[in-house]
């Protein structure tokens, strides 16, 4: 069987959005934020707070599993910091070498580093000396910085470094997020390593993931924005869902947004997230015209409980919604006012 994980995103994918997404289903597995490795060992309440999920088990609510993903170019911290985080127990350990942004690109991390394959091969290796045997080390990569040229060394190397699959981002860092993702590059690197690949890359619709699984050649599949744009996209491919949106589903949807907002409203620091509501939203517009009016209502409110009450509003929250779809997250630790990564939203976009 396939499988289908949902894509780390930083400033978008926060664990109350992983755990929406991942509780409507479909998913077998999903990646934290990265979390920004420099020169200190995190403390554990640092991931307590951003990757709460292994407070439970290393599972969102909904049960699934969690993957802490690191982002660093210094062997030595992100082993320290990769022994740190495995301690809590995730379901593995994902390291970063596709982040496009400047203040990480800049010291040389993300997707830099890509132009180094033997650095990569460092990183992964002394990773996974450091984390204990049953937790899996794994990598994200995109196909190169400028181009594709160091594409399958880089694989090699993370590959034969210790990671034990791959999530190939079938673009350059300089491509950015222009299509098409060239999945047809994820089939070359799949046929240089003997280490499973998971194809990642403008999987939006049913159709999409079915193309990428063909032009890949790989059974698994990672989706980020596709599934932010459309929360039923996993069931969709699943065959649980029609295979395309229908306007019926959009009270579905605003259950949702409550479900976020009302998780949301639990954390401390949920007054300063609401612009994660409207990043939502705006994905959205591409599946649901109603979301872009949804958008155009809640523009100039910051309060999370404000928002919620427009969405209480809606006709078709009302009409479809009997039973509000209330928080099912027990409280978990308070946040502290944001943030132990790296990147702004804006820069964060890999
Ligand atoms: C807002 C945003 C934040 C992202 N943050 C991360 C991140 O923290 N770590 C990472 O490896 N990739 C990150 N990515 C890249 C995605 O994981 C994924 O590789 C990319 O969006 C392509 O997949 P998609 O077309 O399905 O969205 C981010 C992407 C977006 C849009």
């Amino acid at each position: 069987m396939s499988q289908l994980f949902l894509a780390p995103m930083e400033g978008l994918a926060d664990y109350v959005l992983r755990d929406v997404l991942t509780s409507t289903g479909g998913f077998d597995g999903c990646v934290s934020e990265f979390v920004r490795v420099t020169g200190s060992v995190l403390p554990r309440s640092a991931y307590e707070r951003d990757t709460p999920e292994v407070l439970y088990g290393g599972h969102t609510p909904g049960g699934t599993p969690m993957v802490i993903q690191l982002l660093g170019s210094d062997p030595e911290w992100m082993a320290l910091n990769a022994a740190q985080a495995a301690s809590l127990s995730p379901h593995g350990i994902d390291l970063n070498f596709g982040c496009p942004a400047k203040v990480v690109n800049r010291h040389g991390g993300g997707a830099m580093l890509l132009a180094h394959p033997e650095q990569l091969n460092r990183i992964v290796s002394s990773v996974r000396a450091a984390v204990p045997a049953g937790i899996p080390v794994t990598a994200k990569m995109r196909l190169g910085v400028s181009d594709t040229s160091l594409a399958i060394d880089c694989a090699t190397a993370l590959a034969e470094g210790g990671a034990a699959s791959l999530v190939v981002h079938a673009r350059t860092r300089d491509h950015g997020y222009r299509p098409p993702a060239h999945w047809e590059w994820i089939a070359r690197i799949d046929a240089a390593v003997d280490v499973p690949v998971v194809a990642n890359g403008e999987v939006w619709t049913v159709a999409d993931w079915e193309r990428c699984r063909a032009v890949s050649g790989c059974a698994d599949v990672m989706i980020g924005r596709g599934a932010v744009s459309d929360p039923f996209l996993a069931l969709r491919i699943r065959g649980l869902m029609d295979p395309t949106p229908s306007g019926e589903e959009w009270s579905a949807v605003l259950g949702q947004l409550a479900d976020y907002l009302t998780k949301l409203q639990l954390r401390v620091a949920s007054r300063h997230e609401h612009g994660r509501v409207k990043m939502w939203l705006s994905y959205l517009k591409r599946t649901w015209p109603e979301a872009a009016e949804l958008h155009a209502a809640i523009r100039r409110l910051h309060d999370p409980s404000e928002i919620l009450e427009v969405i209480e509003r809606a006709p078709a929250f009302n009409s479809l919604m009997p039973e509000r779809h209330r928080a099912t997250l027990v409280p978990l630790v308070p946040a502290t006012p944001r943030r132990l990564t790296g990147c702004t939203v804006a820069s964060a976009v890999q």
